[in-house]
């Protein structure tokens, strides 16, 4: 019997969502498009998936974790870009996508079955960059993934994650004809209700009703915070501003942004109470204004 990775109900119900997803093969878990053979065509591609935000970071002998990787083209892209690449993700039949693809390609990676809260199976400051894309969504509790990547990540590494728009979220499938209503509160902690769990890709359609979480924004944030990673990046778009029908995701889409993305620093030296403060060089008399009375 295979050994259950999943820190709760929630993440093993996901898991066996993404297991029957990835069986019907829907974007998401096949990886899409062909990358270059010639390496500065493989950097544009994968570029173009992580959407330049490593910036010029060459890859070369850096540890790469992609997280919640599976399925996709970042994982083998940033290990034949000569990082030293492990790829976590809790769908046995994700990774195992990407497994046969690299195996094909003689593409060497790590492989690493799990519940991105739980990063245990990984050493504290083993990774210079994290790539987690798409899949903060699929858990209630982002706080507690943002803190096991801070322990993963090495002094000066950087973590790039992306989720759904937590406010757009709320308004897929709320067409009423002449408007969209939220499906719930922006402050509810609930998974966010979906009426049509159908994944359609062409005419390839599954039901699979995944759990799905919206995170507000401040509180990814702040988790970054607490965690002691320094955000240095903030992005809210949309794959697309074209619109469509009224109703339509799309037309949702060209109002409000899909996507939400954060790029967080681990600080070079571990910030300590008392940290930022600097020492004073001169006495400086305080005006009389800030004397506490009777202090
Ligand atoms: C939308 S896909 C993203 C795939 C890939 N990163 C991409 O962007 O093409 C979400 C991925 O998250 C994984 N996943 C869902 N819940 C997870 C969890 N609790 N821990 C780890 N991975 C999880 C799924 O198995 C799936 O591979």
């Amino acid at each position: 019997m295979a050994r259950r990775v999943a820190v709760d109900e929630i993440a093993a119900h996901n898991e066996r969502m993404w297991d029957r997803l990835a069986r019907a093969g829907i974007p998401y878990t096949r990886p899409q498009g062909s990358p270059p053979r010639d390496r500065a065509g493989k950097r544009r591609f994968l570029d173009e998936i992580t959407r330049g935000r490593f910036g010029d970071t060459s890859f070369d002998g850096k540890r790469v974790l992609a997280l919640a990787g599976g399925g996709g083209w970042d994982a083998i892209l940033f290990a034949e870009l000569g990082a030293d690449t492990t790829l976590f993700d809790i769908s046995a039949r994700q990774l195992a996508t990407v497994r046969a693809l690299a195996r094909r390609r003689g593409t060497e990676i790590d492989y690493v079955r799990g519940d991105m809260r739980d990063l245990g199976a990984l050493g504290s400051g083993e990774f210079d960059l994290v790539f987690h894309q798409h899949s903060l969504v699929f858990v209630p509790d982002a706080p507690r993934v943002i803190r096991e990547v801070a322990r993963v990540l090495a002094l000066g590494g950087t973590y790039v994650f992306s989720t759904m728009h937590p406010a757009t979220f709320l308004f897929y499938e709320s067409w009423t004809g002449k408007g969209w209503t939220p499906k719930q509160s922006y402050f509810s902690d609930r998974p966010v209700p979906v009426k049509q769990p159908v994944w359609e890709f062409g005419r390839v359609k599954v039901v699979a009703p995944t759990y799905e979480y919206a995170h507000r924004t401040g509180d990814l944030v702040n988790a970054c915070a607490v965690a002691g990673l320094f955000v240095d990046g903030l992005w809210e778009w949309s794959p697309s501003y074209a619109g469509g029908p009224p109703g339509s995701d799309d037309a949702l889409e060209r109002i409000l942004p899909a996507f939400i993305e954060i790029r967080a620093l681990k600080p070079h030296r571990v910030a300590r109470a008392g940290d930022g403060s600097h020492p004073r060089t001169g006495r400086r008399a305080r005006p009389a204004s800030a004397r506490r009375p009777g202090g």
